[in-house]
């Protein structure tokens, strides 16, 4: 039973999937975390992969980059793979002065520019939440030391931005930072009657521009992010 974009059988898809935007960390983390991974899908290279982890089934497979791309995956994971949870791991762009490069964050909502979720309820602004049970399992799970933020993120449809005044609005309103993928995801996972969780980590800020990560705070700072979103995925 394969969809329009994904070849794995029927029972291929663990019920959680751990999902970042590029899949060729989809193969990095599946390799890193996953007991005896298996490659189930590589149509359009999105290569996604499944395993155990601590002993229970996990996925691991790529997103792409922005909503339209996560939201053909995650529609057809839930709808026809059986999946159950989604829990998007990425990188943002820090908007909020209280966030630092490094840092980790669990997008509670997503504000959007995207009319993706516009007209599912008709004369009612959609509001894209995480799923709870999900968010509280991946803060319950982040240790003493990680700097963690916990609100609300904007999933953007332009990755280049030129609209005047809005990186400021929004660090105003404490948005905590920038992404493309999660309001379409927390859409789905509502409209379908399934969990979704988004756990960022801080890759660049807009406004304060506090200066990169070194490959090695990369890899270290990531895993941070990896640890929050395996803990929802088995919740
Ligand atoms: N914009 C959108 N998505 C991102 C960014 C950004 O600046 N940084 C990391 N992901």
């Amino acid at each position: 039973m394969a969809t329009p974009h994904i070849e794995a059988e029927n029972g291929d898809f663990a019920p959680a999937v751990i999902m970042p935007g590029d899949p060729k960390r989809a193969e990095r983390i599946a390799h890193l975390i996953l007991d005896e991974p298996r490659q189930v899908n590589s149509v359009r290279g999105m290569l996604g992969f499944t395993g155990t982890y601590q002993g229970q089934p996990l996925s691991v497979m790529g997103s792409g980059m922005g909503q339209p791309s996560i939201a053909i995956y995650a529609t057809e994971l839930f709808q026809f793979y059986g999946v159950e949870r989604i829990i998007r791991v990425g990188t943002c762009g820090g908007i909020s002065p209280k966030v630092s490069v490094g840092d980790t964050i669990v997008a509670m909502g997503a504000h959007t520019n995207s009319n993706f979720n516009d007209h599912r309820i008709p004369q009612v602004a959609f509001s894209a939440l995480a799923s709870y049970p999900l968010l509280s399992a991946a803060v319950s799970a982040a240790p003493e030391d990680l700097r963690l933020h916990v609100g609300a993120i904007f999933s953007s449809d332009a990755f280049y931005r030129v609209v005047p005044g809005q990186l400021e609005a929004l660090a105003q309103y404490d948005v905590l930072g920038v992404e493309m993928e999660t309001a379409a995801l927390y859409g789905i996972a509502a409209e379908l009657g399934k969990q979704a969780l988004t756990v960022l980590t801080v890759s660049d800020h807009l406004l304060d521009h506090s200066g990169d990560m070194t490959a090695e705070e990369r890899e270290t700072k990531f895993q941070g992010a990896l640890t929050l979103a395996a803990a929802a995925a088995l919740s």
